[in-house]
């Protein structure tokens, strides 16, 4: 589907064009993409109505922003630096929720001050914080509790957030307490409770097991809240064999508890929206032949692109033009960097490749730029936003006069 006579193109441009006028390595976003994940969104959880606020942590670029601002969603933002890059994209204060352990007190004033929607307290000492602003300033802070519903996400045990293990969130009688001592507060009102169990989730079980938590909770606590957030979470497919979420059933768990529980959904999306529609176009620099396999050293690496190395990430690497010879060889992707981790992916065979082609590195959209870096003194690549047969440049290329 994305080839044409031959040829990788992302909307009308191919992969060849862009490398051509934009150098490699580069990030290139699809503008239609982004919709397309939008709307699909929106539809699957249409008769939800929630709240969607982009998670900004997965792509905090001012031109992709802008897209979601334009298409109606909010943001979830970890820092103040994100909310200032959120409001700069126009997106309104009261679509906005802050969540994070250790947001510090500046952060906490910046985002009373804009009147965000609320923030979502991880820990006790984080409320009284608010409370000290809140008595300051003689006013009543919206804020919302994160609970720990120690919950198994079963996705990459280094992306997991939802078990009593991990940092995020309070345990049941902790909030419960904190619920309760804040329950009639002249300072607090606590208006959500939030969860999110991980990233890149495959199966609808976990958000099952994770709902159960928190409806037990509400029962227990009688407590109304105006709003439950979900958190985010949603995986997608990075090869055509993964498993992949199944949303209608996902929707029909949150229908379900809605019945029991009258309150708006809040979803904290960054993947979904983002994750397939970016791509990393680099170029083969040398093809190294040993007896077992073929190192193709390409001109990205980790510090472009860190997920592989991180977390053992998969990324699906095409060629930019195909052909019909095959070479029955193990081949590794690799960068220049001077670590064994900067590896990018194992192939059994692979097409005929050489020097200097093109290739491209799928799925990079969500924590791909995010997590770059300038390791081993590398200029970050520029992203690209393609639209139609259109192509903007949305962030230059770092210059390395810049970085030294
Ligand atoms: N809400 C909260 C509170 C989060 O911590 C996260 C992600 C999200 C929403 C968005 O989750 P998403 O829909 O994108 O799965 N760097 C890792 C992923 C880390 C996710 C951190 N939190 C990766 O590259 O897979």
């Amino acid at each position: 589907m994305r080839y044409k006579k031959g040829q990788f193109y992302i909307e009308n441009v191919s992969a060849e064009k862009i490398a051509k006028k934009f150098g490699t390595p580069t990030y290139v976003y699809s503008h239609n993409k982004i919709e397309n994940n939008i709307n699909n969104f929106k539809k699957i959880f249409k008769t939800i109505n929630p709240l969607i606020c982009f998670s900004v942590k997965s792509n905090s670029n001012l031109s992709i922003l802008s897209i979601i601002n334009k298409f109606g969603l909010g943001a979830d933002v970890v820092s103040k630096g994100e909310l200032i890059a959120a409001l700069k994209a126009k997106i309104k204060p009261e679509k906005i929720v802050f969540s994070g352990v250790g947001k510090t007190i500046e952060e906490l004033k910046f985002a009373i001050n804009k009147k965000i929607l609320l923030i979502n307290a991880e820990s006790e000492n984080e409320i009284i914080e608010i409370e000290k602003i809140a008595k300051s300033r003689k006013k009543k802070i919206n804020i919302g509790i994160r609970l720990n519903p120690d919950t198994d996400a079963k996705t990459l045990k280094k992306i997991s957030t939802g078990k009593k293990e991990n940092k995020f969130g309070l345990t049941e009688r902790k909030f419960l307490e904190l619920l309760n001592k804040y329950r009639d507060s002249k300072l607090i009102n606590i208006i959500c409770l939030s969860v999110h169990i991980g990233s890149q989730i495959t199966s609808h079980i976990p958000y099952k097991n994770m709902l159960n938590v928190v409806d037990k909770i509400i029962k227990k606590s009688k407590f109304k809240f105006k709003y439950i957030d979900l958190g985010g979470g949603m995986g997608i497919q990075y090869k055509k064999n993964f498993k992949k979420l199944n949303y209608s059933k996902y929707n029909k768990l949150i229908k379900s508890f809605l019945k029991k529980n009258n309150s708006d959904i809040i979803f904290e999306p960054g993947r979904s929206i983002i994750g397939n529609a970016g791509y990393l176009i680099s170029k083969i620099i040398y093809i190294k032949k040993t007896n077992s396999k073929n190192f193709v050293i390409l001109d990205t690496a980790m510090n472009d692109l860190l997920r592989p190395a991180l977390y053992g990430a998969v990324h699906r690497i095409l060629p930019s033009k195909i052909n019909k010879t095959k070479v029955l060889k193990k081949h590794e992707f690799v960068g220049p960097i001077c670590e064994t981790t900067d590896k990018f992916l194992n192939v059994l065979n692979y097409q005929k490749i050489n020097q200097k082609d093109i290739i491209v590195i799928c799925d990079v959209g969500a924590y791909g730029i995010v997590l770059s870096s300038n390791y081993n003194l590398r200029p970050k690549p520029p992203e690209i936003l393609v639209n139609k047969t259109s192509t903007k440049i949305i962030t230059k290329r770092q210059k390395l006069n810049n970085i030294i």
